[in-house]
């Protein structure tokens, strides 16, 4: 198939790239490059021995994502574009709800205009918010989300399903990632996170480096086994293969298909910097910090529907994914920049 990936210049999107290349698809990116370098593709380029066909083009523009149509027959689209920061995005309310809101409605409209209506869409584990149900299942109530970048990944599949429910000829895939970290083995792609990173294992690695003097885990009184944050981390890898898997779906003609992309295992924070201190034989200082606003306790999935329906698993453990995650960052301790 002749995939679009918005966004394929990003973290997830050139891990993708390279898992759809070897499934045998062929590949164009889009991106604006708000958050990437265009050296994650070069690198891919040379990890896959061919170029990347890349357009350097906002999805909010139409005419601009017009033309990329107009110059390809695309067979479905992956849509990976999209602001991602917490944080900032409770700063820059507008600036989110714009970006990933106005986005993906040109880019539906232009698909729609083109004939292409098979889409898989990047949404998240923070659609359940605090999460009625553990491990969490697809059919789990949507929860609270409390911060812009989470109710645009809320509304945005709301959006998607209804587009889809109006015209059924549309195949809509909603997969909702769980915390992906670990690097291609290589070492030559990866998390290249700008200013300081708000997310865990890009601030171990910089810990580790020499960048960061030491990690902050936020709280140590939750309700868990060790009283730090549960997560499911999923390699990076098992998340790119997770897309190649979604496209099985569509050519099913699935209609809409909601799939949990994580192991089903939950880590605490404390688990994975230890785990990543023996793996790694690097030391990380942490300090015990408050809680962190909108944190939850504990956020792992059942993934058995993805086994069940695209024949999906994740392969990696938590021992790989802290090894290539420092790969990654010992090799390239500014990541993609000098
Ligand atoms: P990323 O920031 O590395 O990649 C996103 C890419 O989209 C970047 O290359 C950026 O330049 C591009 N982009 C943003 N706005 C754009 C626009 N208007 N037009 C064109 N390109 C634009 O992030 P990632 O970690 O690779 O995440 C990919 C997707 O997965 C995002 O939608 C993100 O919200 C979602 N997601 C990520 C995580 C995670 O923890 N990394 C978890 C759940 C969901
Ligand atoms: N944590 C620390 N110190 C840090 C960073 C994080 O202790 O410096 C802790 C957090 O408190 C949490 C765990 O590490 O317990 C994971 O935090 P992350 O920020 O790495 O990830 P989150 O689970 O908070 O959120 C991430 C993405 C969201 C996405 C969600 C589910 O940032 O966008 O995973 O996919 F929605």
């Amino acid at each position: 198939m002749k995939i679009l990936l918005t966004g394929g210049a990003g973290y997830i999107g050139s891990h993708t790239i390279i898992e759809l290349d070897k499934a045998g698809h062929s590949v164009v990116v889009v991106d604006n490059l708000v958050n990437s370098n265009p050296e994650s593709l070069r690198r891919v380029a040379k990890i896959i021995g061919k170029e990347i066909p890349f357009y350097e083009v906002d999805v909010r523009d139409k005419e601009a994502l017009s033309k990329v149509f107009d110059e390809n027959k695309f067979d479905a689209v992956i849509h990976f574009a999209g602001l991602k920061a917490v944080g900032e995005s409770v700063a820059k309310p507008l600036e989110y709800y714009h970006n990933n809101m106005t986005g993906t409605f040109v880019l539906l409209d232009v698909m729609r205009q083109n004939q292409c209506k098979n889409i898989i869409f990047s949404s998240s584990a923070t659609v359940y918010g605090d999460p009625a149900i553990i491990p969490i299942t697809e059919d789990c109530p949507k929860g609270h989300c409390t911060n812009p970048y989470g109710q645009t990944k809320s509304m945005l599949e709301e959006v998607l399903m209804d587009v889809q429910k109006a015209d059924p000829e549309w195949n809509v895939v909603l997969l909702r990632y769980f915390n992906p970290i670990g690097a291609h083995k290589s070492g030559m792609i990866g998390e290249n996170p700008n200013g300081i990173p708000n997310n865990l294992m890009p601030y171990i690695t910089q810990t580790a480096v020499g960048i960061r003097k030491e990690l902050g885990i936020f709280g140590n009184d939750y309700d868990t086994p060790d009283g730090t944050g549960v997560r499911d981390y999923i390699h990076v890898c098992d998340l790119a293969s997770g897309h190649v898997a979604a496209l099985k779906a569509i050519n099913n003609k699935c209609g809409l298909a909601i799939y949990n992309l994580g192991t089903g295992h939950g880590y605490s924070v404390l688990d994975v910097v230890n785990a990543f201190m023996k793996v790694n034989g690097v030391n990380v200082p942490y300090v015990i910090k408050p809680r962190r606003p909108g944190d939850i306790a504990t956020c792992y999935c059942n993934p058995a529907k993805a086994k069940a329906e695209l024949d999906w698993e994740a392969k990696y453990g938590i021992d790989e994914m802290c090894r290539d995650s420092w790969n990654w960052q010992k090799n390239n301790p500014n990541g993609y920049g000098k």
